[in-house]
């Protein structure tokens, strides 16, 4: 395969070293295009040693094999990597004042970014405004990363490790030539499924009837259209978990707690949050220690209930920026209160969008086949689905994707 890798001036540069030799260990002709200023931080004489091609920054150089658009025709994959803010804010200009401008706009070859930069200037609306644009081109964007940047500072920013660019772009282009698509190539998501339960004594639990079917679904889907994926699963069986590729990270939890606990933390380095677990609203205010009895209890029982923390809500309030978060909603009203409800709940959790479905006591839970609505920001329907739940999976997700241009 052709690879232009584009270079620009970050200090995440010679990471890159790394992905140009792996790119070539694979047997694909790489052809390195720096930023002048990538050249302050790894210089020429690496790349062209390195990539095994010449290198020059400059459309003036070469001019008879008409360069400047010639290597962006020949690419069947461009990769930049790491992506300033400079260079991404270019790229959504269309501006091409030097060689690696030129051949972006020359080629039609998938393209995949992988930005790097402090914390503050990733988050900066400008960056974000140029991210919409990018993703809606069709750009597949990969980290950044959360963690240790130059400056001692720490926060998303950091460039992506140079193998998961390297998958991300060799899946992006495997997908395009099967014709599957990967539009969700490069995010990172986190999806829950299952029911969390709420333990009494040492044997009994507080539980609901949620399968973990749709979440599982949700989580394949994902993994099958490119995502880096974490489950985070409640008490879900392992027959129905059979059916996860091997992309997926699976994460274990039982009460409501851990799955705070566990979904939080992968939710901050997460692009996309899909909570489709059932989460019990309420736990025992206490756990006893022995088991309860009738010897001990009488005839009749109590339970105190204290509230769980609603999770989702948690999340959208302290969502990074281009974070999209995604609620579900089991309701057993119907017709035009279920929207009506569904439209109050997503505003009151403050999430993206809202998946709703009916659900009754033979609705929904426990069977292959789901039916729902997915409510936006504006109260709006921006989807409807019924079918397998693989096909209600793909539904959401092309409703995220088309939320998050
Ligand atoms: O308010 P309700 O429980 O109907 O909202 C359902 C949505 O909220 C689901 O996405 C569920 O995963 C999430 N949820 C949560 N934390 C809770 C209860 C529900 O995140 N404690």
């Amino acid at each position: 395969m052709f690879v232009v890798v584009g270079v620009t001036g970050g200090i995440a540069a010679y990471k890159t070293v790394h992905l140009v030799r792996r790119l070539i260990g694979e047997g694909h002709e790489v052809h390195v295009v720096p930023t002048e200023d990538a050249l302050r931080f790894v210089g020429k004489p690496t790349w062209e040693a390195i990539s095994r091609n010449p290198v020059t920054t400059s459309v003036h150089e070469d001019v008879a094999t008409v360069r400047h658009v010639s290597l962006g025709q020949r690419a069947d994959l461009v990769i930049v990597a790491p992506a300033t803010a400079n260079t991404l804010a270019k790229m959504a200009s269309g501006l091409a004042d030097d060689l690696l401008g030129t051949t972006l706009l020359a080629t039609t070859a998938p393209v995949v970014v992988a930005p790097a930069m402090h914390t503050e200037m990733w988050r900066h609306p400008a960056t974000q405004q140029n991210m919409r644009v990018l993703r809606s081109r069709g750009v597949h964007v990969v980290g950044p990363a959360d963690g240790p940047l130059t400056g001692g500072d720490s926060g998303p920013g950091r460039m992506s490790e140079p193998d998961e660019i390297a998958d991300a772009a060799l899946a992006v282009v495997a997908a395009a030539v099967s014709g599957r698509a990967q539009d969700l190539a490069g995010l990172r998501v986190v999806v829950s499924a299952g029911g969390t339960r709420e333990p009494l004594d040492p044997v009994r639990f507080l539980g609901n009837r949620s399968s973990g079917r749709q979440g599982v679904a949700l989580a394949v889907a994902a993994a099958d259209r490119g995502a880096e994926v974490t489950l985070v699963a409640a008490h879900i069986d392992g027959e129905v978990l059979g059916g996860l590729s091997d992309r997926v990270r699976v994460v274990s939890v039982g009460t409501a707690l851990e799955m705070r606990d566990a979904v939080t933390d992968a939710a901050s380095v997460a692009d996309v949050v899909v909570m489709a677990a059932a989460v019990a609203d309420y736990r025992p205010a206490e756990v006893a220690e022995l088991k309860l009895t009738k010897e001990t209890q009488g005839d009749r029982v109590t339970l105190e209930l204290v509230e769980n923390p609603d999770i989702v809500a948690g999340l959208a309030a302290g969502r990074s920026p281009g974070q999209t978060i995604v609620a579900f909603a089991a309701e057993t009203s119907t017709g035009e209160e279920l929207l009506q409800r569904a439209r109050r709940k997503r505003e009151r959790k403050d999430v993206d969008l809202l998946v709703v479905n009916e659900v009754g006591w033979t609705r929904g839970f426990e069977c292959a086949d789901n039916e729902v609505v997915v409510i936006d920001r504006s109260g709006d329907v921006a989807a409807q689905a019924s079918g397998s739940k693989r096909e209600v999976a793909d539904a959401v997700w092309d409703a995220v994707v088309a939320a998050r241009l």
